[in-house]
């Protein structure tokens, strides 16, 4: 596995794969992997014949008064970790290199990028986009992966690629769950053990209204208290956003149907911040 840490160079070696005739997928992450980035990787493995991982924890996307400098990082395992899922080249640029002095060009998705985690972080996907579009045009990949816990970025970024005619196919991987529901995520690192079990709030409500849609109900009104009345007791648990949206247009609905997602986001502890998402219907 390479390791690669300057953006010409990226360009080069996956420009040389692409001259070989391999097909290259990239795996854009911020890091400290855990079982979802590798369930991403794995994927990517099994459509290309070349795995480039991208970890960068990204400055623009965060903003005043978030985890920027707290962002968990190790490197050392990370690597070892990339290296068993046959990854050929991880690609850790360092942010002056990315953002030279003078850059000033941001991508944004307007509409999209405009509710529910994009109000609760402004510019947030704007700083996820232009990251996303460099990585695009330094790798030049066949296929990016993405997780669907980011269900909105998911959205974001393939409205960017077919809007900008990106030359990037889009894979969606489903979320990744530990044992008892909850959603992986290198946040999950700042839950004490006590937070640990009121975070299981997210998974469980979204298990609740799958239970209430699979039995007719269809109202997002009914459906949403439902939800609210399972966090809403949980200590230290706060609603930031929920939401019953079409999974194509993020739009809310006010009648639930099999295109239905069913999103949030809580703080818990009143400071780490956890999205989830589920489809209503059976089988996502
Ligand atoms: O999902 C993430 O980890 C990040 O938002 C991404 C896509 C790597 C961009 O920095």
């Amino acid at each position: 596995m390479r390791i690669i840490t300057s953006p010409a160079a990226m360009k080069a070696w996956a420009g040389e794969q692409r001259s070989k005739g391999h097909t290259v997928a990239l795996v854009p992450t911020m890091g400290f992997f855990h079982e979802g980035h590798l369930a991403l990787m794995r994927m990517a493995a099994a459509k290309a014949e070349k795995v480039v991982v991208s970890l960068f924890v990204n400055p623009i996307q965060f903003g005043p008064g978030e985890d920027l400098e707290q962002y968990p990082v190790d490197l050392d395992r990370d690597e070892t970790l990339a290296r068993h899922q046959g990854v050929s080249a991880l690609f850790i640029p360092k942010p002056e290199e990315m953002y030279p002095r003078g850059f000033q060009t941001r991508i944004s998705v307007a509409e999209l990028s405009r509710h529910l985690c994009g109000a609760d972080r402004p510019g947030h996907f704007n700083g996820v986009t232009t990251v996303v579009c460099k990585l695009f045009h330094i790798v030049c990949p066949d296929f990016a992966v993405f997780g669907e816990k980011d269900f909105q970025q998911l959205a974001v970024i393939k409205r960017m690629v077919a809007d900008l005619n990106m030359d990037v196919k889009i894979l969606a991987h489903p979320i990744v769950r530990e044992p008892d529901g909850l959603a992986m995520s290198s946040r999950n690192s700042y839950l004490g053990p006590d937070e640990r079990s009121q975070a299981l709030c997210l998974s469980r409500s979204i298990a609740r209204a799958r239970e209430l849609y699979a039995d007719g109900v269809r109202d997002t009104g009914r459906l949403a208290d439902e939800v609210r009345q399972i966090i809403e007791p949980v200590t230290g648990a706060r609603i930031q956003y929920i939401s019953f949206v079409d999974r194509t247009t993020l739009e809310p609905v006010s009648q639930a149907d099999d295109n239905t997602r069913l999103v949030l986001a809580v703080t818990i502890g009143g400071r780490v911040r956890l999205i989830d998402n589920g489809r209503l219907a059976k089988g996502g």
